[in-house]
């Protein structure tokens, strides 16, 4: 990729807003365009209720393809669209694409980003709120308004490839971050944890005279054909179900190794980070139990100070260098979804898994089949039909570009049943 392509920025810009009335609940509609531009732009926000349905209409005018990843957002049933390189196949350029998912019985506020390429680092990120539903009391009054605050330091790159910079992300908390765990009494410190993980990540290595960064001595591969999809069309050697419980002595490598979790399993997750500096781990799909958290080495002792009674359900918690932090993770939601570290050269590097997680009994009551519009690439590329680019497009005249996106509006339409 050209230097200069790390140096554009993204614009999302929603185009059109549309609502029609489909099943139970609600709709948003969205409509993205992701657009290089030598300007900053954040994306709008997409403002959402406790299970509704969210329905977004990529285009993506780059000229590389992109994946659009819902950071935080609990898809109901569905790993299909959280737009991440394992369980996502890209959206080729000049393509148009359309995510719909339905958010879960969560509050708060997200963002999305593009999760390609480094492009979160070149901007098109956005924020995303869900509200809760008005049977749903929040313990404080409405807050009077919410501001999405989202910081990104983007990199830049030198030509000898290093990498400068990383990004955060942050929420006004008072407005928007402190609500209660929508699972409210849920007694997650009296649940048998089922399956044990210590996950460490150390300083970078080199691996094949290449820099790379671990979690447990592996340094992630991504798939050439999504995991779920994989499963789904019997592809064989995909990927393989072996992610170590402990960190692995020997020298590093390189595989395309995941997590084999239980469904409705409990799982216990420590974190162990003997890096140099902090790292924000991530789970998709999920919100999870932060018990507890302490410099040194985590050891079975570590579980005397664990917090079981009122831990916070998040699915962003940092781990501090030289320290450890545990999680608890009620394995509930069918799929396959990504842990990773969030700083972003770290997690380029390799420093993520996934967590596949399936009922053994196949049912679309617990994971939506393959969508309609699902994008196929890898070992199943011949399914993929071809897209008329010419049509997507033509609709939209560059020249008007500049103007469009100073005058950028946003709206909403709120379905009732
Ligand atoms: C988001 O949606 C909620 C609930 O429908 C509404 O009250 C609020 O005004 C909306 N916020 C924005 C910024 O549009
Ligand atoms: C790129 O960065 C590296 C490490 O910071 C530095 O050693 C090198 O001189 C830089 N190269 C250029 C062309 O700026
Ligand atoms: C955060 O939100 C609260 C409540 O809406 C508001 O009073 C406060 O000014 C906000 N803080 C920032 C930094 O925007
Ligand atoms: C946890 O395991 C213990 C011992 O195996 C058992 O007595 C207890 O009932 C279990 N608790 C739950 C909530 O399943
Ligand atoms: C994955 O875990 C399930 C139990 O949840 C087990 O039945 C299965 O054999 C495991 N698969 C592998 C490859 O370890
Ligand atoms: C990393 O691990 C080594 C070996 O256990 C230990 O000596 C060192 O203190 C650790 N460093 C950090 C920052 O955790
Ligand atoms: C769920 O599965 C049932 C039977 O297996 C089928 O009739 C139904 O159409 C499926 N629903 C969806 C949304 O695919
Ligand atoms: C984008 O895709 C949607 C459905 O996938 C289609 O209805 C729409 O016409 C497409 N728009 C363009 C401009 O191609």
């Amino acid at each position: 990729m050209a230097l200069s392509r790390f140096l554009t920025l993204f614009l999302i810009h929603i185009a059109l807003l549309l609502g029609f009335c489909f099943a139970e609940d609600p709709f948003v509609f969205y409509n993205f365009e992701v657009i290089a531009i030598n300007k900053q732009f954040p994306g709008p926000t997409i403002n959402a209720t406790t299970n509704y349905n969210v329905v977004v209409n990529v285009r993506n005018k780059l000229d590389e393809s992109l994946l659009m990843h819902w950071s935080g957002i609990q898809q109901r049933r569905s790993s299909w669209q959280d737009g991440l390189p394992g369980t996502n196949c890209p959206i080729p350029p000049k393509w148009n694409w359309t995510y719909q998912f339905q958010v879960k019985d969560q509050i708060g506020s997200f963002f999305y980003f593009p999760s390609l390429h480094f492009q979160r680092a070149a901007g098109g990120f956005g924020g995303f709120i869900i509200n809760n539903r008005n049977i749903i009391p929040i313990p404080f009054n409405t807050p009077d308004g919410d501001i999405t605050i989202l910081i990104g330091d983007w990199y830049t790159r030198n030509h000898s490839g290093k990498l400068i910079a990383f990004e955060c992300t942050i929420w006004n908390v008072s407005a928007s971050g402190a609500r209660p765990n929508p699972q409210g009494s849920f007694r997650y410190g009296s649940i048998n944890v089922t399956e044990i993980y210590v996950l460490k990540n150390k300083p970078p290595v080199t691996i094949n005279g290449k820099k790379r960064t671990t979690l447990n001595g592996i340094s992630f591969v991504n798939p050439a054909t999504p995991i779920r999809l994989a499963d789904q069309f019997k592809v064989k050697g995909v990927y393989k179900l072996d992610f170590p419980k402990r960190p692995l002595t020997g020298p590093p490598k390189m595989e395309t190794s995941i997590i084999n979790g239980t469904y409705r399993g409990f799982m216990e997750v420590i974190l162990q980070n003997n890096d140099t500096k902090v790292q924000t781990y991530h789970m998709s799909g999920y919100a999870f139990f932060v018990v507890g958290m302490d410099y040194g080495e985590w050891s079975e002792n570590s579980r005397g100070t664990y917090n079981k009674w009122d831990g916070i359900a998040r699915s962003t918690i940092q781990v501090y260098p030289g320290a450890w932090t545990a999680i608890l993770i009620s394995l509930d939601n069918v799929g396959v979804w990504n842990l990773r570290t969030e700083n972003l050269d770290s997690w380029y590097l390799g420093q993520e898994t996934y967590v596949r997680i399936v009922n053994p009994e196949a049912t679309n009551k617990t994971e939506l089949p393959v969508p309609d519009n699902a994008l196929y690439c890898g070992a199943l590329s011949k399914l993929q039909k071809p897209q008329d680019i010419n049509l997507a497009t033509s609709i939209t005249g560059g020249s008007k570009l500049f103007s469009t996106m100073l005058m950028i509006a946003s709206a909403l339409l709120f379905l009732s049943r």
